[in-house]
């Protein structure tokens, strides 16, 4: 008789993206004449830069041609893309990774999902809370997260790390001493970003304790302020303590055709083994390579034209996220984030529960953003609002939410 992973039986309900569309499209069905802002997925709306999609095509005429035809890619990436990451993402910002240290993938989503299969079992993970949902199911999938407890809503093995108002939504370094840790900044849900300084001190602390930091860097692009670091390398000692997480979703508009990188140094060694090669043999097993055509479409997000396309794309949105921001102060909600990130995060008036204030902002205004609570019970009366919308339904959503 066949077994099924009981870690999964585990799991609470359903993924909190899916849950969200579950119950928007129950209302939909139910409004057909409603017409819904999403504000929720942190998806992107503007089209993939045409400098990129001309790459993309030229790519997808190579394919169509004998001498230039590509079979498999290799497994780690494309030499011209890891070779540009290093160049453009590391040494031009002074970080010494080089193109054998970069892993090309599908996206930042699978690889921070993916990273703990290097690691034992029984490992002490922490977390911030709020979290992104993928970095703890997929703890609890592999087993290292004990069971839930429905009084805290957590789980009993993960060590949490809550990140409110106090401590400006940036964790403290927890008292237990974790095993592997995962940072995001800056931060989805609550766009908080950590300085440099901050940051060493979390790097200080994985070297001395022998913990390793998992960081996930997916909207480096959207800082804006000085001092705060586009890479957790930017940090003295980070090469023998830090795994680093990107996407081009978020910078370059990929959600849909995905791509994805994670750098491991080689200087990172645990338990008298190299990580970079563990990730190697994984990714050697489980993984073909990220599309060629989509690669191709990678490189060009570092030509001249993509750099500067995509930075005007990326002003767009936070012109969408400084529109949230101050039109929701007005309305005179409290509001964090919006600054070096595309995710505003805001208080729920009185008191409202986040599942509460998601039904009213639905019912009410027609708009969907996404609860808090569904990123950690830290993020109880809680909301977020994604700034990767069309620029004037966010205007008609925040119109719509001060008229609520
Ligand atoms: C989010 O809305 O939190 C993100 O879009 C999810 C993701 O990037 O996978």
């Amino acid at each position: 008789m066949v077994k099924v992973n009981e870690d999964y039986l585990k799991l609470r309900g359903s993924y909190l993206f899916s849950e969200i569309a579950k119950r928007v499209n129950a209302y939909s069905a139910n409004n057909p004449d409603k017409k819904i802002i999403r504000l929720g997925i942190g998806d992107v709306t503007l089209p993939i830069a045409s400098s990129i999609t001309d790459a993309l095509h030229a790519a997808v005429d190579e394919m169509a041609v004998k001498e230039t035809f590509k079979g498999y890619a290799p497994d780690l990436g494309y030499e011209f893309l890891r070779k540009a990451i290093s160049e453009n993402d590391y040494k031009a910002r002074g970080c010494q990774i080089e193109a054998d240290e970069v892993f090309v993938s599908d996206g930042a989503k699978s690889d921070s999902g993916n990273i703990q299969e290097i690691f034992g079992k029984d490992n002490k993970v922490a977390v911030c809370d709020p979290v992104y949902p993928v970095y703890v199911d997929t703890n609890v999938m592999a087993g290292r997260s004990g069971d839930f407890d429905e009084a805290t809503g957590q789980w009993k093995n993960l060590i949490y790390m809550p990140c409110d108002e106090n401590n400006g939504f940036v964790a403290e370094l927890p008292k237990e001493i974790p095993d592997i840790i995962y940072l995001c900044f800056p931060n989805n849900p609550t766009g908080a970003a950590i300085t440099k300084d901050k940051l060493q001190e979390w790097v200080d602390f994985a070297n001395k304790n022998g913990s390793v930091i998992i960081y996930d860097a997916a909207y480096e692009a959207y800082i804006s302020e000085e001092g705060i670091p586009h890479s957790i390398y930017e940090c003295e000692g980070a090469r023998t303590c830090a795994i680093e997480i990107h996407s081009f979703s978020k910078n370059a508009g990929f959600t849909g055709v995905r791509l994805g990188y994670t750098v491991i140094p080689k200087d990172l060694v645990r338990d008298g083994v190299a990580l970079r090669d563990l990730w190697a043999r994984r990714h050697g097993t489980k993984y073909n390579g990220a599309p060629y055509i989509i690669q191709k479409a990678g490189e060009a997000v570092y030509s001249v034209e993509g750099q500067k396309q995509i930075k005007e794309q990326i002003a767009y949105y936070m012109n969408n996220a400084s529109y949230i921001l101050n039109g929701l102060k007005e309305a005179g909600f409290t509001v964090y984030g919006g600054v070096n990130a595309p995710y505003i995060w805001l208080k729920t008036p009185n008191n409202m529960d986040s599942w509460s204030f998601f039904d009213k902002l639905l019912n009410t205004a027609n708009v969907v953003g996404t609860p808090g609570v569904g990123f950690g019970a830290h993020g109880e009366g809680y909301f977020r609002l994604t700034a990767f919308g069309d620029a004037d339904a966010t205007k008609e959503a925040v119109d719509r939410i001060k008229n609520m």
